[in-house]
């Protein structure tokens, strides 16, 4: 069993990076919320091509989680995670309490207009407030040089860019692609949800993308793809569906209803029983 150096308070955090630094060494820094899987595995590769330390933090950020949401069910198990870690070459593990994360008489707030706001932002109000103030805290606390975030949460990475460009946080953000299953799901810490039966109509989602991807390439319009692509969704059993859209790439700005120009993406969010899957892929 391998084992890794684990910081739980910022203090020991520093330190731990200061000296790193001190000693002429870059740091990349991947932020997870733990139940990790090949995804964030692939993370933390890119990680140490970016620089000679890495280090992963898992908390599951109670402010990004709604009413009603998963937060107490949200898998947890820092034991095997921190193994993966360490099999993974990943240099130390930032795991801290929510005591130390949010003290008594916190009150900061942090809205990231614009491109926070529709899909997920509308579906799952506050959310990305949450996201972007944990995000902030964990730069400001470890101070890497480069951060990763997965595409597979392609809007909360283009939440985190404005984030880190607004407020002059000195931290490259590094997007990573999204690991998929073999059929083509990709892989989430939430996937663990779904029955067998749900597992088996999952990768439908993706499959939606792709056929929509190849659509826009052929010139059809944004309105006919996402009006294919909701009823490519609900035929394969999927129940709520809070998007299937298609936005310009970098802002996200609402597309259409013609052909696309430039750079799109594709972005879906779908309920299979209570587990509600999001994906998306690039169309250029
Ligand atoms: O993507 C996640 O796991 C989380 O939203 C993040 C970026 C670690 C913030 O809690």
């Amino acid at each position: 069993m391998t084992s890794i150096a684990t910081a739980r308070t910022v203090a020991d955090l520093r330190a731990q990076v200061g000296a790193w630094k001190q000693a002429g060494e870059r740091v990349a820094m991947v932020p997870t919320m733990g139940a990790l899987h090949e995804g964030h595995l692939s993370l933390i590769a890119l990680a140490r091509t970016e620089a000679d330390r890495v280090v992963a933090s898992i908390f599951v950020n109670p402010t990004q989680f709604g009413v009603g949401e998963d937060f107490d069910a949200y898998p947890r198990g820092e034991a095997r995670d921190a193994e993966l870690l360490a099999g993974a070459g990943c240099d130390l593990l930032f795991a801290p309490g929510v005591g130390e994360m949010y003290a008594p008489g916190f009150s900061t707030t942090i809205n990231v207009a614009g491109v926070s706001e529709p899909l997920d932002g509308a579906a799952r109000p506050g959310h990305f407030g949450g996201v972007a103030l944990i995000v902030a805290k964990l730069l400001i606390q470890c101070g890497p040089d480069v951060a990763v975030f997965g595409e597979k949460d392609y809007q909360q990475l283009q939440v985190i860019r404005r984030l880190v460009a607004d407020l002059d946080i000195p931290t490259r953000v590094v997007g990573a692609p999204t690991a998929r299953a073999a059929d083509g799901l990709a892989l989430s810490s939430r996937n663990a949800y779904l029955t067998p039966a749900e597992r088996e109509i999952a990768p439908a989602l993706a499959a939606a993308l792709a056929e929509a991807g190849r659509r826009l390439r052929a010139g059809e319009s944004v309105e006919r793809v996402e009006a294919t692509g909701l009823a490519a969704l609900e035929r394969a059993g999927f129940g709520k569906i809070d998007y299937f859209e298609v936005r310009g790439a970098g802002d996200l700005a609402r597309l259409g209803p013609g052909p696309i120009e430039g750079e799109a993406r594709i972005l879906a969010a779908a309920f299979l029983g209570r587990t509600r899957l999001i994906d998306n892929m690039a169309v250029g």
